[in-house]
């Protein structure tokens, strides 16, 4: 089958998979323990220090070769081969998906083209390495002379969530005297709030946006701006040295006002949500240190060249895709969770948000026709054990079947001998007990367990930037691997398009309220009453 008459849903591993879901409506994972003793040996694989058990997975060695040959039979390879080689394979937009390049070395290039690619990448990576060198040192100083002490990132979706995410992650590597903040939402109690403990003279305000179009990002830079004029009197602060622009459309920084050397660029190849590799990622250098930086990097490619060299049936983000993929098409599950037994991943589930619901929440295939299946899953999450007191409940006695990711660090060097067990021992008691689940006592049946819950567990050695870089990056090769089977362009976003659109409309003025529905203006009605 060619890539342009591919659908999933044609092949023969679809339907195969689809009777195998009848069949599975009455297993029971532990029976797949309790009839092979050599389960978790299969359903478990290593790269480098992370390791995946996907054995307490709904998932029997039938249905996993069905999954595999699902995969087999889809364009995921050449797919692959496409993405790394620079191939415009977001196709509604006509670019390239190159993020993986931001990881590179050079002895990864096979061509000319490739080499030329890194090394500009390395040119542009080398900017990022100047300028939180010189603010680490207290070297880059403040229109009144004194150094930076606050490094305030204004930016929205892949713009913030990535460094918000890392900067918070690798906190054991953070620098002690600087302090990081990020604004993403045009919510104006956000930005004042922030702005208000704070001293410009020592704050750097770094500018991320990849297009330099975005409305909160340039509302949000204006308030900066006009902060920076009634506190120090500073005409055009965006000129200033309290200014630098992270973006891929370095014109428009520079026509804001962004003096050039000010300007951190990337490639457009790069996603929004696939950016805290590049520039964007400027914050993180600043927090954890270029060296750091270039080991979250460093971590990534392993991920990169684990994901292009192995074979699919040892591939972990092949894996976690068709186990994703099994639960989603076969066995119609709307949701999936990621629980991090770890404080420092809380905002883990809201990047895989972005990366996962924007990358996949899609519904024409890639060559124009509609999907007559179920595409990007629900995700959502929290860490634990704090969910265990929250939503826990219903994962075990609920009528839903969540399929959960837990993650954790073996070794927690900022937690101690006291917490650490208990933390780990929650998360390994919690995934066992939804899979076992428990009879209820005679005439007691509010206390039955039904078990038979479905989980991932991702251990890492520990929390170090290289790591770090890995489990990202194993997010995002799941994500792809997904779309490529799905037949989805998972590098556009236009879902996002219309929203935007009537806001700016709506603000210009080119929409009146009466152009609205009836819904729309009786809301309007109640804020113009009470505003
Ligand atoms: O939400 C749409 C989106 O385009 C995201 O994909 C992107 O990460 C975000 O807006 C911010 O865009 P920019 O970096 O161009 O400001």
């Amino acid at each position: 089958m060619n890539d342009k008459s591919y659908s999933p849903s044609s092949t023969a591993a679809w339907s195969a998979l689809h009777s195998k879901a009848s069949d599975t409506k009455e297993a029971r994972i532990t029976d797949l323990f309790a009839t092979d003793p050599q389960r978790v040996n299969k359903f478990s694989l290593s790269v480098g220090d992370l390791f995946l058990d996907f054995s307490k997975n709904l998932v029997s060695d039938s249905v996993w070769s069905a999954l595999l040959a699902l995969a087999e039979q889809s364009p995921l390879e050449s797919h692959r081969s496409a993405m790394f080689s620079g191939q415009p394979i977001n196709n509604t937009e006509g670019r390239a998906v190159l993020h993986a390049a931001l990881r590179a070395e050079l002895t990864d290039a096979k061509t000319d083209e490739e080499k030329a690619r890194i090394t500009q990448v390395k040119e542009q990576l080398q900017a990022v390495k100047q300028a939180s060198d010189k603010i680490r040192a207290g070297q880059w100083l403040g229109s009144t002379g004194k150094a930076i002490t606050d490094v305030v990132n204004i930016g929205i979706g892949g713009s913030d969530l990535g460094p918000k995410l890392a900067c918070a992650a690798l906190e054991e590597y953070s620098h002690p005297d600087l302090n990081l903040h990020f604004i993403s939402n045009v919510d104006g109690a956000e930005i004042l709030t922030t702005l208000k403990k704070l001293n410009p003279e020592t704050t750097l305000v770094a500018l991320a946006s990849k297009t330099f179009t975005t409305q909160e990002t340039l509302l949000n830079a204006k308030t900066a701006i006009d902060w920076f004029k009634e506190k120090l009197g500073l005409e055009n602060a965006q000129s200033t040295s309290h200014f630098v622009g992270l973006t891929a459309n370095p014109d428009n920084a520079k026509a804001y006002g962004i003096p050039d050397d000010q300007i951190l660029a990337f490639a457009d190849w790069v996603g929004g949500r696939y950016s805290l590799w590049s520039s964007i990622g400027l914050s993180i250098a600043i927090s954890i240190g270029f060296e750091q930086f270039e080991q979250m990097l460093a971590g990534a490619r392993e991920m990169d060249i684990h994901f292009q060299q192995a074979p699919l049936e040892r591939n972990m983000p092949v894996i976690m895709a068709l186990l994703g993929i099994w639960y989603s098409n076969f066995l119609n599950i709307e949701s999936t969770a990621v629980i991090p037994y770890c404080e420092r991943l809380l905002l883990l589930p809201s990047y895989l948000q972005q990366l996962d619901m924007e990358s996949n929440g899609k519904a024409t295939q890639r060559n124009g026709e509609p999907v007559d299946y179920e595409t990007g899953a629900i995700l959502w999450g929290q860490t634990g054990t704090n969910g265990q007191h929250a939503f826990f409940q219903l994962l075990h006695q609920g009528t839903r079947t969540v399929p959960i990711d837990f993650i954790a660090a073996a070794k927690d060097n900022l937690s101690n001998a006291e917490h650490h067990p208990v933390l780990l021992g929650n998360m390994l008691a919690q995934s066992a007990a939804l899979m076992t689940g428990q009879a209820a006592p005679e005439g007691q049946q509010h206390r039955f367990y039904p078990g038979n819950k479905p989980s991932n567990t991702l251990l890492l050695k520990e929390l170090s930037p290289k790591n770090f870089g890995a489990l990202i990056a194993l997010y995002e090769h799941k994500v792809f691997v997904q779309g490529s089977i799905w037949n989805i362009n998972s590098f556009d976003q236009w879902g996002v398009e219309l929203g935007k659109k009537m806001a700016n409309e709506f603000l210009a003025g080119d929409l009146e309220t009466a152009d609205f529905d009836p819904s729309t203006q009786a809301l309007f009605a109640f804020i113009e009453e009470n505003s």
